[in-house]
């Protein structure tokens, strides 16, 4: 099993953005997946109540800093969505358990102070300093206009963290998070191809945590807390999509016959 914690002190940096696109990419690798959802404002619960039920399922959990446990006995593997603000003792606790912990930067120069801090921190968690956990930052909103994307790719140079490249803004990812998607939910064409091809790095980094984990010695994992496991009933709420060709069942090369290539018309918009 992997534990994947997206974390950043600054809040609308895009964690929940990250988590939801980690667990949804995840999912479409046909993985039993779980997302975590330790923010107040439960913005992970609120996407996965508005996943449709045509894309791979994903479980909710949420938890917060006095149950969070270890993940549930039969979770293959968990992607933790946290909330800004979030140190001390709660990040403490999410470190235990992470394989790899996934920050999201954003060029500001109170932004990146932000960020320079949580990598700081993290640093000094026995989980991390004992290699066990992996950290990577990726850019997250950025201009493609402006000269951002380098100025993050030299920030996390000076930091010396992994960089996975990053996120252009767009009006999609505002519109994957209300639907209940991401951007590895839709069938291939070339605009598609455009933005995954920035989650490249990103997807490579979680199958090499992947690989990782399933040499490690499994650890004992902890029964679930009564309550917490949360079987979020997807509530369709676009018209009837026919089911879609999953970028990841595709790299499979599952069979797809009798599934349709359309594309919602929300997705030509932008
Ligand atoms: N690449 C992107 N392009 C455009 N909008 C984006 C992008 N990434 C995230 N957003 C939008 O930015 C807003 C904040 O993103 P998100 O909710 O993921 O951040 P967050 O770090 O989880 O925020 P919080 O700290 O409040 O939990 C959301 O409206 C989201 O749709
Ligand atoms: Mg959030």
């Amino acid at each position: 099993m992997a534990v994947f914690a997206v974390v950043n002190r600054k809040g609308g940096t895009g964690k929940s953005t990250l988590a939801t696109h980690l667990a949804a990419y995840l999912a479409g690798l046909g993985h039993e997946v779980m997302l975590g959802d330790v923010d107040r404002q439960q913005s992970s619960r609120l996407w996965l109540g508005l996943r449709p039920e045509t894309r791979p399922p994903i479980h909710g959990w949420t938890i917060d800093d006095r149950n969070f446990a270890r993940p549930p006995a039969g979770v293959k593997h968990v992607v933790l969505d946290t909330p800004g603000g979030f140190t001390g003792i709660g990040l403490m606790k999410v470190a235990m358990y992470a394989d790899a912990i996934l920050i999201p930067a954003t060029p500001s120069l109170f932004d990146r102070r932000a960020a320079a801090d949580c990598i700081k921190e993290l640093r000094g968690l026995p989980r991390v300093q004992l290699g066990k956990c992996r950290l990577a930052s990726v850019g997250m909103r950025i201009d493609g206009r402006t000269r951002n994307a380098q100025l993050l790719e030299a920030w996390a140079g000076q930091e010396g963290i992994e960089h996975l490249g990053t996120i252009k803004e767009a009006q999609i990812y505002a519109r994957c998070l209300e639907q209940g998607l991401s951007m590895f939910d839709f069938p291939r064409n070339r605009s598609i191809d455009m933005y995954l091809a920035e989650w490249t790095a990103i997807s490579a980094w979680v199958d090499a945590t992947l690989a990782e984990t399933a040499l490690a010695p499994a650890a004992p994992a902890a029964n679930p807390q009564p309550g917490n496991v949360v079987h979020v009933r997807p509530t369709p709420i676009l018209k009837p999509v026919p089911l879609l060709r999953s970028v990841a069942a595709e790299r499979r090369g599952a069979d797809l016959s009798g599934t349709t290539a359309d594309t919602p018309a929300f997705l030509r918009a932008s």
